[in-house]
């Protein structure tokens, strides 16, 4: 094996600092990890190295808000994320930020090679500004009603309500949405990378076998449209590299951003003695991936290949791209509970079962992946515990109190050892090709055989017979090696499971190249139970504690650079409806809040006691028009802590929002306090 050690990198896509990581992330980087794990258990040299992606204009706007340093806030953010990834057993080498200092002196290196080299163009271009806060807007900083289908409130660059893209100009009524004031068009001169120029060698890298045959496709798509220049400098404000030579411009983070994948893996050489050169210079034999979402292939494909072509560095070996993650059949939604945060999941449910079923359900391609949680519970406790740690304990009791924990001299039957064994090409093979669904059908298959063969063996009836005790021994030595053939094979899937078998085995079942040496004649040590069946009820408390996170943390923002994820409407039962408590309500009093956009403080009569509501609707209404009407508010709302007070509740009102909206009012006669049904 060490003749064929190969050196490789592997890398998954950074996440944003301003959020935090949910099971749609964790999907990239148990898929990344199984693959870490499957290289290292071949002998490999393999790393894994990567980043939290912290500059860009959320993350400075984000430090406003909350009145402390961009720093300190990406530094929290990290050691949070750190921790979910450890927790999900994610075997990382390094994990650093984007602002490093090893990252900035990259970024440098790299432009001013660019530059050097005749490939940065600056000239000047004229975007909207918010003149209120001094600062350009970047799209999503931008809303405004939808040149299309004339839908208000809608981002800068695209309609979720038709899905048409434009330009922020385009908008009708724009407005900032950092401050409301009207945007202005205003000149500033720009920094382009002509990657027109990259054209031929990006067509080369393309077809060397670096992309799945559907990226391909689309990238070849891009070429025939031409490739435009791309725009890699932002003004300031902006938190981020300022650009060497310039006063006032910085980095765009997708500048950094892939960057970062190479300052990780610098700060990794320093601190364990590697050479660096060795695997980034343009020559070099040692192996890159990485391993990204199909939303951001462009980027990986077009932009940070030809940044490397520029700065006459290597180009990755490959870039795989997965698809989305569904839960149950559909987008994650705050309102279902099923966007599940990696901490929430990791209190409630053990790692291994989720990675698990993501590799039972990942294969090469770039289709979306659904974690379908009926069907997640019954597989984990199907396959892994039924099948596989059933093995263990159905051998294991037997070995420690009838043999002393000692298995016996000889395998009863080697040919199915054997047999077990040569499955591990294939299992190799699939793993290789991220074509985990296809190892773990393999697997279960064997898991089957070494279930039927007990079974057959009946060793809890053989061990009442006389003299059959040596018969027994053997059976469970039997057993327990296909066990360890089993957990090997799984190992870069189930770490913590594997860790607790090796420990039971006194072996390492992580490491490949010596399962095929059986365990006889020695002693195993005592059994723990490894991994226990799901209990449905952590399922539904987790989607409950989904839930309740809808409420904003004071720490978060709406991480903006993110794709969005719709709140979707769900269907509900008449039960589910009957949960709301509606009430007739008097507006006693209306008063505006000089301080806030949007809200009006409302002081409602209902019945018995009076409520203080703050409803999003100052745009569309003057305080004293309000004062004295009839409406209907949902009295169980939880109360919510807001900047201005406690809200106890929600006025309803009808229309898209803006001065668009219209309050509910009942029917002439009806009371405060009635209950709406
Ligand atoms: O899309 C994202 O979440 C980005 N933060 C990914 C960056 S990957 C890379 F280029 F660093
Ligand atoms: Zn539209």
């Amino acid at each position: 094996m060490t003749d064929n050690k190969r050196q490789i990198l592997v890398t998954s896509a950074l996440p944003y600092a301003n959020g935090a990581i949910h099971l749609g992330h964790m999907l990239e980087y148990i898929q990344t990890d199984i693959w870490a794990r499957f290289q290292r258990s071949q002998g490999h040299e393999c790393y894994f190295a990567w980043a939290d992606d912290a500059h860009g204009t959320p993350v400075m706007l984000w430090a406003r808000a909350e009145g402390k340093t961009p720093e300190e806030l990406i530094d929290m953010m990290n050691e949070q994320h750190k921790s979910d990834f450890r927790d999900f057993g994610i075997s990382f080498d390094n994990y650093s930020s984007t602002h490093s200092d090893y990252n900035r002196e990259l970024v440098e290196q790299i432009y001013l090679k660019l530059d050097q080299n005749g490939y940065i163009e600056r000239r000047f271009i004229e975007q909207l500004y918010d003149s209120e806060e001094g600062m350009f807007l970047p799209d999503r900083f931008i809303r405004g009603t939808c040149p299309k289908c004339k839908t208000p409130d809608q981002y800068g660059d695209s309609c979720e309500s038709c899905g048409s893209t434009y330009s922020p100009t385009d908008l009708i009524d724009p407005r900032s949405a950092v401050t409301g004031s009207e945007p202005v068009m205003k000149e500033s001169e720009h920094f382009f990378v002509r990657l027109a120029d990259f054209e031929e060698p990006l067509k080369q890298w393309m077809n060397s076998g670096a992309l799945q045959p559907e990226i391909l496709n689309k990238l070849q798509e891009w070429f025939i449209d031409g490739l435009r220049d791309w725009d890699i400098s932002r003004d300031e404000p902006y938190f981020g590299f300022r650009i060497p030579g310039t006063e006032d411009k910085y980095f765009y983070v997708w500048v950094d951003a892939p960057v970062g994948y190479i300052a990780s893996f610098r700060e990794l050489c320093d601190r364990k003695g590697l050479d660096f050169d060795a695997w980034w210079r343009q020559d070099s034999a040692a192996e890159v991936y990485h391993f990204i979402g199909k939303d951001i292939v462009y980027f990986h494909t077009l932009f940070w290949p030809a940044m490397l072509m520029g700065a006459e560095m290597r180009t990755p070996t490959a870039v795989y791209a997965h698809g989305f993650l569904t839960v149950d059949g559909a987008k994650m939604s705050k309102s279902r509970g099923t966007f599940i945060r990696a901490r929430t999941y990791l209190d409630h449910l053990h790692p291994d079962y989720l990675r698990y079923y993501f590799a039972a359900r990942l294969g090469p391609g770039t289709g979306d992946i659904d974690l379908s949680l009926e069907d997640f519970v019954q597989r984990v406790n199907s396959d892994v515990v039924g099948k596989v740690v059933n093995i263990a304990s159905r051998c294991a009791g037997f070995i420690g109190k009838r043999f002393a924990g000692r298995l016996s001299d000889s395998l009863p039957d080697p040919d199915q050892f054997r047999h077990f064994v040569a499955a591990r090409a294939e299992i190799a093979a699939d793993y290789e090709n991220r074509n985990y669904q296809s190892a773990i059908r393999r697997i279960m298959k064997l898991a089957d055989e070494a279930n039927r063969y007990i079974d057959e063996e009946k060793p809890w009836v053989q061990i009442k017979e006389a003299g059959k005790e040596q018969q027994v021994q053997a059976i469970c030595t039997q057993g327990i090696n296909l066990f360890s053939v089993l957990m090997a094979y799984l190992a870069p899937v189930l770490p913590f499971t594997a860790d607790r078998a090796g420990i039971f085995l006194g072996r390492d079942v992580s490491v490949w190249s010596n399962m095929d040496q059986p365990l006889t004649g020695v002693e195993v040590n005592t059994f723990q139970p490894l991994l226990t069946r799901i209990d449905p009820l952590k399922i539904a408390a987790m989607i409950e504690a989904s839930k309740e996170s809808l409420q904003p943390a004071a720490t978060e923002p709406d991480n903006v650079e993110e794709t969005p994820i719709e709140v979707l409407a769900d269907e509900i039962t008449i039960d589910d409806f009957l949960k709301v408590d509606l009430r007739v309500a008097r507006i006693l009093q209306a008063e505006s809040i000089p301080e806030a956009d949007k809200l009006l403080k409302l002081t409602l009569d209902i019945g018995n006691e009076t409520r203080t509501v703050f409803a999003g609707i100052k745009s569309a209404y003057d305080p004293s028009e309000l004062e004295g009407r009839m409406t209907v508010m949902v009295a169980n709302l939880k109360p919510r802590k807001m900047r201005f007070g406690t809200s106890e509740g929600m006025v309803l009102a009808a229309g898209p929002g803006g001065g668009d909206l219209y309050v509910l009012e009942p029917d002439s006669g009806a009371r405060p306090g009635m209950r709406v049904t």
